[in-house]
């Protein structure tokens, strides 16, 4: 099947997650769930754009199953408050997309010494996961499905926090986006026996607000190339969708995929990606 093609499925018995949906690629992976008939809870840190987000996508879709749970992927605390939450409301989950990400133009730290982009688009998909591996587990055929970057490079886990090389925003992120795949190989390689698959995907360049905090010249030029070159985010969250609702895609985990075809898995230096995994346990 070709990417946009419609996905032949019935997933009105599923329950999923999509962090970063009140907005962007996270809102039409919520809308095209919800459509294929999926209960979805709406996973943002700001709840009047989530609640808008809500009225829009079931009166797009007539169905009224859209939950909102509050969460900020930066902080650990709300991760743990978010999942506990999912846990008092649902038994197990069908699916949880990881997809809220940022694109920072300003060098922050974490209280934890890590650089801010890391610990909300790295350590945010990685603690989630974490605290929601049970639930998934108990949906027996759980999928995760981590919305990364073709844009990964420059991973240095021993300086996380900047100390030893200039920062800028696109490195960061690169950075951050190396880390989700490196990751998910090795949640994948764990859950493997567990009957949950974990896939990573580079969604295309979208017309989303992902270049909204770019300044001066540089900001302004990549928010017109977005604008202008940039796929709808419709078209944005077709591999993610069918990642997390196609019968085609089940049973396929640890591969990276565009335009819902398999590409080349890099990074896949599994003693660097466990050794990357164990460093995040030690910061909980
Ligand atoms: N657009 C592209 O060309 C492109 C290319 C490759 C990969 N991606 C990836 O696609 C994903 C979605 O991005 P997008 O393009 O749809 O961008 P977007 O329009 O900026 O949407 C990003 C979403 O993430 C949320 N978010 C950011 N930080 C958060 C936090 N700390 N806690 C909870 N939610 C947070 C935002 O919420 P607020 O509205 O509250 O800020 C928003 O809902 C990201 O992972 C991005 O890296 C995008």
């Amino acid at each position: 099947m070709a990417a946009g093609d419609p996905i032949e499925a019935n997933l009105s018995s599923k329950t999923y997650v999509v962090t970063g949906s009140n907005t962007g690629i996270g809102k039409e992976i919520a809308r095209g769930l919800n459509r294929l008939g999926a209960r979805v809870i709406l996973a943002c840190r700001n709840q009047t754009k989530a609640a808008a987000a809500k009225d829009d996508i079931v009166s797009s879709t007539g169905n009224d199953a859209v939950e909102l749970i509050a969460l900020d992927q930066g902080d650990p605390s709300s991760v743990k408050a978010f999942a506990a939450e999912v846990a008092q409301r649902h038994d197990q989950l069908d699916g949880l997309v990881n997809n809220a990400g940022c694109w920072l133009t300003t060098y922050e730290l974490d209280p934890q010494g890590i650089e801010r982009t890391f610990t909300v688009n790295t350590l945010g998909y990685w603690r989630l996961t974490n605290a929601l591996e049970p639930l998934l587990i108990e949906g027996g055929g759980g999928r995760v499905v981590n919305v990364a970057s073709e844009m990964a490079y420059g991973l240095q886990a021993d300086d996380l926090g900047y100390q030893r090389r200039r920062w800028s925003g696109p490195a960061a992120y690169a950075q951050s986006k190396q880390g989700n795949r490196m990751l998910s190989w090795v949640r994948a390689e764990r859950l493997r026996d567990k009957g949950v698959t974990v896939n990573a995907l580079h969604p295309g360049v979208v017309s989303t607000e992902i270049a909204r905090n770019g300044r001066g010249i540089v900001g302004g030029v990549s928010r017109v190339y977005f604008k202008v070159f940039g796929l709808t985010p419709t078209m944005g969250a077709d591999t993610a969708l069918w990642l997390a609702a196609s019968p085609e895609a089940e049973g396929h985990t640890g591969k990276f995929w565009v335009k819902r075809r398999q590409k080349r898995r890099r990074f896949h230096d599994m003693e660097r990606n466990r050794a990357l995994w164990k460093q995040l346990e030690s910061l909980g």
